[in-house]
């Protein structure tokens, strides 16, 4: 692993952005090298979609595995054309309702992408963030960028630039700090080269939102790898978005009481538990670390919170975390979705006391 690369830290200013600065990380980009950069979801690494080299570093900078394709980023509606073989009718609507925004298209691809950016596959991910840097860096770079998540492989999301710099000093050229990304949870992820569009991953726009706009839309959230079919969207097969800590998810009624006695009986067994908590329920937990996460009213809160919050257990060198469910309405679909893969452990609070 080439840990050996410097890296130069950018600040930019998300309110009024000095265009100088982004072309300096622009000019990286078009030179094959990688820049992690803000959008409105997480922070995201990025090289030039149309530059296969560059693509396969960001493979190796995340160690990410080879079969997990990327999305790219394009800042004009015309940048799908170079991308795709053609456009099914359901993305116009889909583009002018929710573009530029947290959502992923998926789009039959055109033979000029890549392979490494979608590790082979007949289809492209496209997506136009709603962040002024990212943006203004897709324009001056003159190219789409390919992006995933800019944070180790497995490891939770990036939300702040100093998460960036934890996870990839060394290993890309430039940080754009550019503050704290507004949504903390990914873009949600659409297949519309099905004849019935497919939720693959949920996300920043919530499945209401295009259920409002579309009618039907079907789910296919397959993350179970032991299944002889690929799963359609590569990436949900591994577990992700993981603290160190082992984590423990409590779903159902009364979830606090099951927390509470699984945080004495482990803490009994010598370890350093912490609890993920919601502002509702954070003052009943004695004796644990507890990080709250938001207000069970507040599902964008939360959401805006997650990835830092799970990052702080491992900063406080917890062994096991317990984490309490919320509502999977709205923007909470995408919250438990990523706990659920984080995840080590699911149980219900419905039933008995033993783990
Ligand atoms: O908000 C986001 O989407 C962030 C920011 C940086 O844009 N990016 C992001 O990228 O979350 P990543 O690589 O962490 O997640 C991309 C997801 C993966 O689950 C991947 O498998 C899926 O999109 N994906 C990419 N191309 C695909 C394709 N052709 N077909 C199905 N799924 C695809
Ligand atoms: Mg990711």
């Amino acid at each position: 692993m080439d840990e050996g690369k410097q890296t130069r830290i950018i600040q930019v200013d998300p309110e009024n952005p000095d265009i100088e600065k982004i072309r300096i990380a622009a000019d990286v980009i078009s030179m094959g090298k990688l820049v992690a950069f803000p959008t409105e979801t997480v922070y995201g690494l990025g090289a030039d979609a149309f530059n296969s080299e560059a693509v396969e570093n960001i493979f190796i900078a995340k160690g990410r595995p080879s079969d997990n394709p990327l999305i790219v980023h394009i800042a004009r509606r015309e940048d799908i054309k170079a991308l795709t073989s053609h456009s099914p009718s359901v993305a116009d609507v889909l583009i002018s309702q929710f573009w530029p925004g947290p959502l992923t298209l998926i789009f039959p691809r055109s033979p000029q992408v890549p392979d490494p950016v979608t590790s082979g596959l007949s289809t492209v991910a496209i997506r136009m963030p709603d962040h002024i840097i990212a943006l203004a860096l897709i324009e001056e770079a003159g190219t789409p960028i390919a992006a995933p998540s800019a944070n180790i492989s497995g490891k939770p999301s990036t939300t702040t630039a100093s998460h960036v710099i934890e996870d990839l000093f060394g290993r890309v050229d430039i940080i754009v700090d550019g503050g704290q990304p507004f949504l903390g949870v990914e873009s949600t992820v659409l297949d519309i080269t099905t004849p019935v569009p497919t939720l693959l991953r949920p996300g920043g726009i919530p499945i209401e939102e295009l259920r409002r706009v579309l009618g039907r839309v079907d789910v296919d959230l397959k993350i179970d790898d032991s299944l002889d079919s690929p799963p359609r969207s590569p990436g949900m097969k591994y577990k992700h978005y993981s603290p160190n800590a082992e984590l423990i998810l409590v779903e159902g009624k009364d979830k606090w009481r099951k927390v509470q006695q699984l945080a004495s009986k482990l803490r009994g067994q010598g370890k350093a538990v912490g609890i993920m908590a919601t502002s509702e329920n954070a003052g009943k937990y004695k004796s644990s670390y507890v990080a709250m996460v938001g207000s069970e009213k507040d599902l964008s809160g939360i959401a805006a919170n997650l990835f830092s919050t799970l990052r702080k257990f491992d900063e406080k060198g917890m062994d096991v975390v317990i984490a309490e469910s919320v509502s999977e309405q709205g923007l909470g679909f995408a919250v438990m979705n990523r706990l659920r893969k984080a995840a080590n452990k699911i149980i219900s609070s419905d039933f008995g006391v033993g783990i």
